[in-house]
C-alpha cells in the first residue's frame, strides 16, 4: 500500500490518499455553454503543489467523485484551478458550484507533461476542445521561461467558435509571449472569419525543427491518434511526443484497476505517456 501510494506521488510523503481535503470555491467563471472554471483555496491554508499535466479527484458532496486535470498555474500552489465540462451528474454538480461551496480534493495524481524536456528546442501544443485545460499549466510554464524555448506553437481545435476556451489567454500567449496560436473550428457560422477544419490539418503548416521538438497533445482520443501520426510523420521522435490519456478512474492511486489500459494503470503510469509506449495501443480500437 505504502509503495503503491508513493508510486502515485513520485515518492513524496502521502498522509492518506483516500481522504479528501476540503477546498472552498473562491471564483466560478462560465467559459462556454457547458464549461466552467473554478478557482479553489484549501480550507486548511496549506498549498497544493502540482506538476503541469496532473489531475485531482474532485468530490462534489452528494453527487460523487471524478478525475479532473488541473488547469491553473504551477507557480501558484496556493490556488487550485479546474476547468470542467458538464457531461453528467458529478460534473454538473461541480460546474454549478458557486463561490463559498466546499468540495473535496484528493491528489494531485499521475504523471506530468515534463515541459523542461523541451528547453533549448521548439514546442508544439495540440489541443482539442476541453483538452486545452490540461495543457494550460504547461503553456504557462513555457511562457514563464519563454527565452529558454525556441519556436512555440499552439494548434487548437474547438467544435464551434462559441466553444473556444480561454480566449483572453490565447491573445496574451500570442501577443506577449510570441506563441504561434492557430485556432480552427469544426463548424463556423457566418460571423466566424477564422479557419474551419480539423486541428490535425494544422500540423502540416506548423513551424518546428522536428528532431529537437517537444509535442504535447490533449483532446478526444481519435483526435490524438491522428495528431500523433501527423507529428511523428513530420519527424518528431516518438519519445518526445506526449499524450494525455483518459479512462474511468476510482482510486487514483493504482489500486482498483478501473483505469487499466493494457499494461498501464493510467492514474499512476499516466495520464501523460509518450507515444512510443502508446502507439501499439492506439492503433487498436476498443482498448
Ligand atoms: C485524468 C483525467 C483528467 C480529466 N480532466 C478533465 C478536465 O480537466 N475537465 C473535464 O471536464 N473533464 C475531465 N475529465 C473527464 C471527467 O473525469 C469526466 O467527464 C467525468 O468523470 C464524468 O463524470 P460525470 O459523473 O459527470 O458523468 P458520467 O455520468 O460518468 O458520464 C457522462 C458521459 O460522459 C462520458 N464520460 C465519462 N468519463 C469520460 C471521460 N473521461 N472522457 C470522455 N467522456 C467521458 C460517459 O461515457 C457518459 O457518456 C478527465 C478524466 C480523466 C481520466
Ligand atoms: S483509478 Fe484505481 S487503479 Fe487507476
Amino acid at each position: 500500500m505504502t509503495a503503491l501510494t508513493d508510486r502515485a506521488r513520485g515518492g513524496a510523503p502521502v498522509p492518506d490518499p483516500f481522504l479528501p481535503r476540503p477546498f472552498v470555491v473562491r471564483t466560478a467563471r462560465q467559459d462556454t455553454r457547458d464549461t466552467h472554471t473554478l478557482e479553489l483555496e484549501p480550507v486548511d491554508g496549506g498549498p497544493l503543489a502540482f506538476a503541469a499535466g496532473q489531475f485531482t479527484m474532485m468530490h462534489a458532496f452528494g453527487a460523487g467523485e471524478v478525475p479532473i486535470s488541473i488547469s491553473g498555474d504551477p507557480a501558484r500552489p496556493d490556488r487550485l484551478v479546474h476547468t470542467i465540462r458538464d457531461v453528467g451528474a458529478v460534473t454538473r454538480a461541480l460546474v454549478h458550484a458557486v463561490p463559498g461551496t466546499v468540495v473535496g480534493i484528493r491528489g494531485p495524481f499521475g504523471t506530468g507533461w515534463e515541459v523542461s524536456a523541451g528547453r533549448g528546442g521548439d514546442v508544439v501544443f495540440v489541443a482539442g476542445g476541453i483538452g486545452l485545460a490540461p495543457l494550460r499549466p504547461a503553456i504557462l510554464e513555457v511562457c514563464a521561461a519563454r527565452a529558454e524555448f525556441g519556436q512555440v506553437s499552439l494548434l487548437y481545435g474547438a467544435r464551434t467558435p462559441e466553444d473556444i476556451l480561454f480566449e483572453d489567454d490565447l491573445l496574451v500567449w500570442s501577443r506577449e509571449h510570441g506563441i504561434d496560436v492557430q485556432v480552427t473550428v469544426d463548424n463556423g457560422q457566418h460571423a466566424w472569419r477564422g479557419r474551419v477544419g480539423l486541428v490535425t490539418q494544422l500540423v502540416a503548416r506548423a513551424r518546428f525543427a522536428p528532431e529537437s521538438t517537444l509535442a504535447l497533445v490533449c483532446g478526444p482520443e481519435v483526435m490524438m491518434r491522428y495528431a500523433a501520426l501527423a507529428l511523428a510523420d513530420r519527424g518528431i521522435p516518438k519519445d518526445r511526443l506526449r499524450l494525455s490519456m483518459e479512462r474511468n478512474m476510482k482510486c487514483g492511486v493504482g489500486l482498483c484497476g478501473h483505469c487499466q489500459l493494457r499494461e498501464f494503470l493510467l492514474c499512476v503510469d499516466g495520464p501523460v505517456l509518450t507515444y512510443d509506449r502508446l502507439e501499439p495501443l492506439m492503433s487498436r480500437a476498443e482498448l
